[in-house]
């Protein structure tokens, strides 16, 4: 068996022209420009990297964009002088804060410290809460990204065995969340889950979210499952530094139904789905109906 390989880099594409249509409108329509503010602190290559991606898609969507660079010895007082201009500055409807952060500063104080109305990363307490509630949030990009991604090819998560390896406030929880709201089985492994392939073999849908370069092998996978690959690793092979996902593709690729490839599966989502949250957080500050994107908000009162 050979897995379809779910291109996320058209997927992604497709959704920002979504996106790019609907900046349109909102710009022609209600004179609203979405704004995203992205702060990063300090000269970490694979954020800066990140930081590029992003800016280079917010600006190709017609948005406005805000780069705030900061020194790495920048302090913590520092950055949350700048959230609060950044949280009472009409024309900035998203802030992302690029993590990680220099160790001076405390990241949990930042994430708080962003309006939650402009948190376009779902990182803040009350996203997270509001997600883990059902009620109606901006959700992690990543996550988001991931379940569009798995339902290009199962439609209706309804009732499936998912397995997540991995549980980050970024990605491994808000992902639980996500697939329980799409009302899936959910179990969450990490580092101290006993018999771990046994685990991952149980699922439909399995999520691989650990930062171990191709931990996940074909014998982890039941035949015919649809593998989505959140890892981004870079190794060195054969001299020249590469990136590779958390499971190692060419040998799942023989079993799996389906899977992401990395790069070019999960990547190029995550920031479209940046763009979305960016969209609907600019629209909720102005009391606009948000476009729907083919997205269906979370809402507990369905
Ligand atoms: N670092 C790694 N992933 C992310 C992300 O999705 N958002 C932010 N802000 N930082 C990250």
């Amino acid at each position: 068996m050979t897995a379809k390989i779910i291109d996320g880099k058209a997927i992604a594409a497709d959704l920002r022209g979504k996106v790019a249509d609907a900046v349109h409108r909102l710009s022609r329509d209600r004179g609203i420009t979405p704004g995203l503010a992205v702060v990063l602190v300090g000269n970490n290559l694979a954020s800066e990297s990140y930081v590029a991606s992003k800016m280079k898609m917010i600006a190709g969507s017609g948005m406005r964009s805000f780069d705030h660079r900061l020194p790495k010895e920048t302090s913590e007082a520092e950055l949350l002088a700048l959230i609060g201009r950044l949280n009472a500055d009409p024309t900035v409807h998203g802030i992302l804060v690029q993590l990680p952060l220099p160790a001076q500063i405390n990241p949990h104080k930042i994430i708080a410290a962003v309006d939650s109305a402009k948190d376009v990363d779902g990182f803040s307490p009350v996203n997270a809460g509001r997600l883990a509630a059902g009620l109606p949030a901006l959700a992690p990009c990543t996550p988001v990204g991931c379940i569009l991604l798995a339902k290009t090819v199962q439609p209706s998560l309804m009732g499936l065995e998912t397995v997540v390896i991995g549980r980050s406030n970024i990605v491994g929880k808000p992902l639980a969340q996500l697939l329980l709201a799409e009302n899936a089985t959910v179990t969450v492994a990490h580092s101290k889950t006993r018999e771990l392939p046994a685990v991952c073999r149980r699922a439909d849908v399995l999520f691989a979210a650990v930062g171990r370069p191709e931990m996940v092998r074909r014998d982890w996978v039941k035949p015919g499952a649809t593998v989505i690959d959140i890892g981004v690793n870079r190794v060195m092979a054969d001299g020249r530094s590469r990136i590779v996902g958390d499971v190692a593709f060419a040998e799942v690729a023989k079993i799996a139904g389906a899977i992401t490839p990395v790069p070019g599966g999960v990547g190029p989502m995550t920031i479209a789905c940046l763009l979305v949250n960016t969209v609907r957080a600019a629209c909720a500050l102005a009391g606009v109906r948000e476009p729907a994107f083919g997205q269906r908000p979370i809402d507990d009162r369905e």
